[in-house]
């Protein structure tokens, strides 16, 4: 009877001390830091060129703008970029974008 009881409360002993170990808390370092960096390169190629051409030369009835900077300001750019002109979709790229594009092709000359 003695030795069933110390067996037990051995076990729960055990047992105690088994579920009272600290669990281990898995910190995971989400990475968030990004890039801020607008690829104008990376966006000229997937909105631009398949009307402007490649390199920007120009195609068909779709205007040269690879030399654009000798034209238009970078206000002047952006302006047709946010407004559209003619043929030319208004909005297919916005803010920091826009802005990026406007600059890059402004100094195309
Ligand atoms: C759907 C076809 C199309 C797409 C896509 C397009 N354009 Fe145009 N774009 C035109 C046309 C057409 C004109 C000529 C408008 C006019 O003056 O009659 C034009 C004109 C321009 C002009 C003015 C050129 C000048 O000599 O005054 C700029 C700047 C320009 N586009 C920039 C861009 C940029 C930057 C992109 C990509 C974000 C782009 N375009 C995408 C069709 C397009």
């Amino acid at each position: 009877m003695k030795k069933t009881l110390l067996a037990i409360l051995f076990g729960s002993a055990l047992v105690l001390g088994a579920c009272g170990g600290k669990e281990k808390v898995k910190e995971e370092n989400v990475n968030t830091s990004e890039t801020a960096a607008v690829d104008t390169q990376q966006i000229i190629q997937s909105k631009c060129i398949s009307c402007h051409g490649e390199n920007l030369k120009g195609q068909g009835n779709f205007p040269d703008i690879s030399k654009i900077g000798a034209k238009l300001s970078k206000k002047e750019i952006l302006d047709v970029i946010n407004n559209g002109k003619n043929g030319m979709p208004k909005g297919l790229i916005t803010g920091d974008d826009a802005e990026a594009v406007a600059k890059w092709l402004s100094e195309q000359k």
